[in-house]
């Protein structure tokens, strides 16, 4: 088993590009079969949940090939078939496919997803969308079954702004008859994205990104090339990173126009930032001072998958920091390893009360989903000594490559396997390669 092994408290120097973003990646490879015909994506992130997602579309008959960097979907051949569980329940982005398969064969046979454990995740504010557009779905113990002969608009009001959901509504109203006016709809720019790659291939969709969308259905899409914009997650983990270690880095094509709250908060707790056209420096040379209360909230508010990374650097900050988790209810799940690191937190319910220690050490540490994992990452680079961090596989769900980027940003880190001693790492998508 592989572990990454992090020698705390060098300061950061450095720059990487910053991937492509997955979570307009898999929404997106979901619409894609919407069309029968071709689809052409580039700066599509080469990571596990993508991986996933493309296995599922092969069970549905689409061709997927990759030539260098570039994904080419052929949805010709779809069919209504049923997806293998291994995949569907490895991601929650599986159920992203209902929308789209009932639009483009009229059915759906799909293993209830999966994904992070952070809390219930429920799918009700999807079904009840999609049932007011003509949708049939029973719910049965091993996941759902659904038709849709004629799919219709319809006004549809969300009781909250479900990601989730909103695209859901989108995917099944492209292909339908008449208008579909979504209110309530979450606002992140994935949203938009998504929005923005369907009118690409044909559909007539406005207001994405904001919270009414109107889609008028079309009846056929056309194929297109497009281009999978930066992931600002992954840009506020290395802000947020450099935050906790120090020093100064360079974030090629971050998307600091996404990124507002997080750079005005970034600000508050003395760290600086310089927009450039191509892209974001950020520097911490002082110590790092409490925000006072941090709330996640739906865009345009503070994300809920940056809040580990975000407790992880409140453990060095200077006084006591809070923050509260409106989104998910098990999303704390980082403090017991933070606190064997000699952090001091308490939580009770969704609110966690950070008092900031001059300096954390290194530890053992085990992630058991994909943004705490990445949160530990950042403790540990920012802790003195070195730290030894389990359960990569969750990490690289979402980070294309966190050790290489990690190297380029000054962190002093290897891939190193269980019984081995100098396994150094380099890795490729499809199989980690190891130089021993
Ligand atoms: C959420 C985040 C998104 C993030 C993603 C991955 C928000 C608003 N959404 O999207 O930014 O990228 O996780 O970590 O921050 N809910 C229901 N019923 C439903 C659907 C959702 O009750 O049918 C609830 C969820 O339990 C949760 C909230 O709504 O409390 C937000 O869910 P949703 O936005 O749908 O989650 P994701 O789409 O996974």
């Amino acid at each position: 088993m592989s572990y990454l092994e992090v020698i705390g408290g060098r300061r950061l120097q450095g720059g990487i590009r910053i991937q492509g973003s997955k979570n307009a990646a898999l929404p997106i490879l979901s619409a894609a079969v919407l069309h029968s015909g071709v689809t052409v994506l580039k700066n599509c992130p080469k990571i596990i949940d993508v991986k996933n997602m493309l296995e599922i579309l092969r069970d549905f008959g689409c061709r997927v090939d990759w030539e260098g960097d570039v994904l080419i979907i052929d949805a010709s051949g779809m069919h209504g078939g049923a997806a293998r569980k291994q995949y569907a329940r490895k991601m929650r982005s599986s159920i992203m496919l209902l929308g789209s398969l009932l639009g483009r064969v009229g059915s759906a046979c799909l293993p209830y997803p999966g994904g992070c454990v952070i809390g219930e995740r429920p799918i009700d504010l999807h079904l009840a969308a999609l049932r007011q557009m003509g949708a049939r779905v029973e719910e049965g113990d091993e996941g759902l079954l659904a038709v849709c002969e004629s799919p219709k608009g319809a006004e549809v009001v969300l009781p909250f702004p479900s990601v989730g959901a909103t695209e859901n509504v989108i995917l099944l109203s492209v292909l339908s008859e008449g208008i579909t006016v979504l209110d309530n709809a979450a606002r992140e720019p994935e949203i938009e994205e998504l929005c923005r790659f369907l009118n690409s291939m044909g559909a007539c969709i406005r207001g994405g990104g904001s919270s009414r969308i109107v889609i008028a259905g079309v009846e056929k899409l056309h194929d297109t090339e497009f281009t999978i914009g930066p992931d600002r997650i992954v840009a506020g983990t290395y802000m947020l990173l450099t935050a906790a270690a120090g020093g100064r880095v360079f974030l090629e094509a971050a998307p600091a126009g996404q990124l507002k709250g997080v750079l005005n908060l970034l600000g508050r707790m003395g760290v600086c930032a310089e927009e450039r056209k191509d892209g974001l420096w950020i520097g911490r040379s002082g110590r790092i001072c409490s925000p006072g209360t941090v709330q996640t909230e739906p865009y345009p508010g503070f994300p809920t998958d940056l809040q580990s990374p975000l407790m992880a650097v409140l453990a060095g900050a200077e006084g006591e920091s809070r923050i509260r988790e409106t989104i998910f209810e098990a999303r704390f799940k980082i403090v017991e390893d933070l606190k064997r690191m000699g952090a001091d937190i308490c939580t009770k319910g969704q609110e966690a009360v950070i008092r900031g220690r001059e300096m954390l050490h290194g530890e053992t540490l085990a992630a058991q989903e994909l943004r705490g994992g990445a949160a530990l990452v950042l403790a540990a680079a920012a802790a003195e000594g070195s730290s030894r961090i389990r359960g990569l596989s969750y990490i690289e769900r979402g980070y294309e490559n966190i050790v290489r980027d990690l190297q380029a940003l000054g962190v002093v880190v290897n891939l190193r396997e269980e019984n081995e001693k100098d396994a150094v790492y380099e890795r490729t998508w499809e199989k980690p390669e190891r130089k021993i």
